[in-house]
């Protein structure tokens, strides 16, 4: 993979921008979400909700059923942990929309003929959508702001390893960085991958609703002061640092979502925003302990477990903070199960 992106670098004139960068380590062929690595689970890099055990799944499917879908659309499966347990919950049609090939062969293994898998979105589409921890693996543009002015943070090549390089910014991530009043000097990441995903389904979706759930903030805390070197982060072997250029196709690269930018694409693609709540508070308004209630306590071995997952879901010092439910919607009628009783967050 090194050898690879050297060649792009060296093709494209000593630099490329750091989300072409972030493409090729994750997506592109020998990409690590493109080749074999375990990544998920113990045994891998890092664990989603759903690979926690069927708790999320099972309290997302109550909040799925209120809505009463004629299909749920899933962006980036992963291992299939989720569409396992929501093709057991519900009774309705499932599609996968996946670019990981090796990923959906997983998939395919797990789920067989329950769920059907499509190679793009559909022009219309009714019905819910879901995407956990997908927008966070969207290649990012990396931006910085110093006093002479917003530079693109991009990758070179010197001496047989990877470095940073910085050029004006131009164009619409100009603009976009423009946009963001930051306390100079300030690096931080801007996904307009992430912006025009979202567009996408809200020219897709004719009614319906869309649950983005991921780690991130909302603009005023994402592009805060003290956050000024950014949101870049690798996940390896259950560790996170932040050496992007450590083992590229390797390891899984990230970034912070920045809730506000996806809100503010979606209601310009025409969705309403339905709900802006943290994990947490989310999957109590679902009645996740309702879904806990159901487990057998007098057995220990079947309980403990669960209450484990309850724990890691909903702690503030695990997901249940860091991690937000963003819910956007057409013809639907607010509020959702999941955001009734939810002070709602500001985006
Ligand atoms: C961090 S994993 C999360 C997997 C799963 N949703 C979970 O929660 O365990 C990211 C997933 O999104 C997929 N992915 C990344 N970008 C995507 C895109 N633009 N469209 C669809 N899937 C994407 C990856 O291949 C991978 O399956």
């Amino acid at each position: 993979m090194l050898d690879r992106i050297a060649a792009e670098i060296s093709r494209s004139g000593g630099w490329i921008s750091f989300a072409r960068y972030m493409e090729l380590a994750l997506h592109a062929p020998g990409g690590y979400y493109a080749g074999g690595a375990r990544k998920f689970g113990a045994e891998g890099d890092f664990v989603t909700a759903p690979e926690l055990g069927g708790l999320f799944g099972r309290t997302l499917a109550r909040q799925l059923r209120e809505l009463a879908p004629a299909r749920v659309l899933e962006f980036g499966a992963g291992s299939g942990a989720l569409a396992d347990t929501l093709t057991k919950e519900l009774q309705c049609e499932y599609l996968i929309l996946e670019t990981s090939a090796d990923l959906r062969a997983r998939q395919q293994a797990l789920l067989g003929t329950r769920a059907r898998w499509l190679d793009r979105l559909p022009e219309r589409f009714s019905g819910a959508i879901v995407a956990n921890e997908v927008v966070d693996a969207m290649p990012v543009h990396a931006v910085a702001w110093r006093s002479e002015g917003i530079l693109e943070r991009g990758v070179s090549f010197d001496a047989g390893k990877l470095i940073w390089k910085e050029q004006e910014a131009s164009g619409g991530l100009r603009n976009a960085a423009q946009e963001l009043a930051v306390s100079i000097p300030y690096e931080s990441e801007i996904n307009l991958a992430g912006r025009a995903w979202m567009r996408s389904l809200g020219e897709s979706l004719e009614s319906g609703a869309i649950f983005v759930i991921d780690y991130g903030f909302p603009r005023h805390e994402y592009y805060h002061p003290q956050r000024a070197t950014g949101t870049l982060m690798c996940h390896h072997k259950h560790t996170a640092h932040g050496d992007v250029f450590a083992r590229p196709g390797e390891e899984d690269i990230t970034a912070h979502v920045d809730f506000s930018a996806l809100a503010a694409a979606a209601r310009d693609s025409g969705l309403e925003v339905l709900g802006y709540a943290t994990q947490a508070q989310f999957l109590v308004n679902c009645g996740i302990t309702d879904v806990l209630g159901e487990a057998n306590v007098e057995n220990a071995l079947h309980y403990a477990p669960l209450a484990a997952q309850a724990q890691k879901l909903l702690s503030p010092a695990e997901m249940g903070e860091l991690f937000k439910v963003l819910a956007f919607g057409k013809g639907i009628d607010a509020p959702l199960l999941g955001f009734q009783s939810a002070r709602h967050l500001a985006l």
